[in-house]
């Protein structure tokens, strides 16, 4: 039987086991620069054992980011990206960076244009604590641009020594809107039908392959469904999936959700609402968030693998590799996605709550499994990061 400390590879890259980190934005990058905690973070990860760790959104583009503490990919940061990626390498474990973008959805108030692009002129929800009402269209140099970006960022982020790349296709982010009919009504080649919505997601990747070539692993996070009345449903995705599996896809992994619309989908268990309220700064977004909360916020409790049916759906419906993610966090969970075909497992908030798991589970000691109360979630907007209250 195969077991999740039996090495597998993706593409030509070997991971020693089949724990993989999920991307998780760390909120350790002030300034935008990667800081000595981003580093002990993932130092801490590659010593618990992972087979590779993900460095959360690394967004593609300044424009890209969500808000000025998330780091941008660029020269400005190789030595301090290098030096972290050559430590993780040197602890026994292999690096792959989220790349993101966050299109119409923004609070970066360091943009170096007027307001954030999507695929329509609307409201920057994610901006009005900021001043930041509106995104515009992108029109066709924009797409050309947005393109480039992500081809630039792939290259810079070879180049600085990541072993793999995960492209974020879900979560209401920037190629997302593309592919979601609630937000994009473009009536142009990028819009409307199902083909045309993927036109831009899948031109991205075919950008980002170029750039890295054809052996090196990229992986494709997804959104299950947004959630959402009018948005992404599962028929959908299971399409676009099989889209990225013709284009040379390596490995999906089939998330869930929207942050715009239902972020809960994906972090089943308690409501995190209270605890983004209490680690919020800003007087107005506590505001919307004690307005609007309730109705963005809804309570899905936690049950087992609670993807694991849609996820498998897909895996037998593509040649590109599985890698689940969704509530995993006890020995039965691990054992029985490797016994049920899956190729890997990424973990979120089990390795917030113990970021030794997989080394203690190979060695039988006893794990603390998470137990999805979500406090972590509260903490992204903490200033020293994002963390599990009861890790000790
Ligand atoms: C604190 C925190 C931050 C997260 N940030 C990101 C992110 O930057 N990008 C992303 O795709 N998912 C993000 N996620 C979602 C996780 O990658 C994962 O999909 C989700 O937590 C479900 O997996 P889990 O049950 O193993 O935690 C985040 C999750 C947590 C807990």
């Amino acid at each position: 039987m195969t077991s999740p400390f039996q090495p597998a590879s993706i593409n030509s890259l070997q991971l020693k086991n089949r724990f993989i980190k999920a991307g998780t934005f760390e909120n350790m990058t002030p300034g935008g620069m990667p800081s000595e905690r981003l580093h002990q973070f993932h130092q801490q990860m590659a010593e618990g054992g992972i087979g590779m760790t993900t460095l959360g959104y690394c967004a593609v583009e300044n424009n890209g980011r969500l808000h000025d503490r998330m780091m941008y990919m660029g020269e400005h940061i190789r030595d301090e990206l290098s030096t972290l990626i050559q430590s993780l390498h040197q602890a026994g474990t292999k690096v792959s960076g989220q790349m993101g973008h966050g299109g119409g959805f923004s609070q970066n108030t360091a943009l170096t244009i007027k307001r954030p692009k999507g695929p329509n002129f609307g409201i920057n929800a994610l901006g009005i604590p900021k001043g930041m009402f509106f995104c515009d269209a992108m029109n066709k140099k924009d797409i050309d641009s947005f393109i480039r970006a992500y081809k630039d960022a792939a290259l810079f982020m070879k180049s600085v020594g990541f072993d793999c790349l995960e492209i974020h296709f879900g979560h209401g982010y920037g190629l997302c809107q593309f592919l979601s009919p609630k937000t994009n009504k473009r009536n142009d080649e990028f819009g409307g039908s199902l083909s045309n919505r993927m036109r831009l997601p899948l031109k991205v990747l075919s950008a980002v392959r170029a750039a890295v070539g054809d052996d090196f692993p990229l992986l494709a996070k997804v959104s299950i469904t947004e959630g959402a009345r009018g948005g992404i449903q599962f028929n959908e995705t299971l399409k676009f999936c099989q889209a990225l599996d013709k284009e040379g896809i390596d490995a999906i992994i089939p998330s869930t959700g929207s942050s715009t619309m239902n972020p809960m989908l994906m972090f089943r268990g308690e409501n995190m609402l209270p605890h983004l309220l209490r680690h919020e700064k800003s007087a107005l977004m506590r505001l919307i968030l004690k307005l609007s909360g309730k109705a963005l916020f809804k309570t899905y409790p936690y049950s087992p693998l609670y993807l694991k049916k849609y996820a498998a759906e897909i895996k037998d419906s593509v040649n590109a590799k599985l890698i689940y993610v969704g509530g995993a966090s006890t020995v039965d969970d691990f054992t029985t996605l490797i016994d049920q075909g899956f190729d890997f497992i990424q973990l979120g908030r089990s390795l917030l709550a113990e970021p030794l798991l997989p080394n203690k589970l190979e060695h039988n000691n006893p794990i603390k499994a998470c137990t999805h109360c979500n406090q972590c979630l509260g903490t992204i907007a903490h200033d020293e990061g994002i963390h599990c209250p009861y890790y000790l």
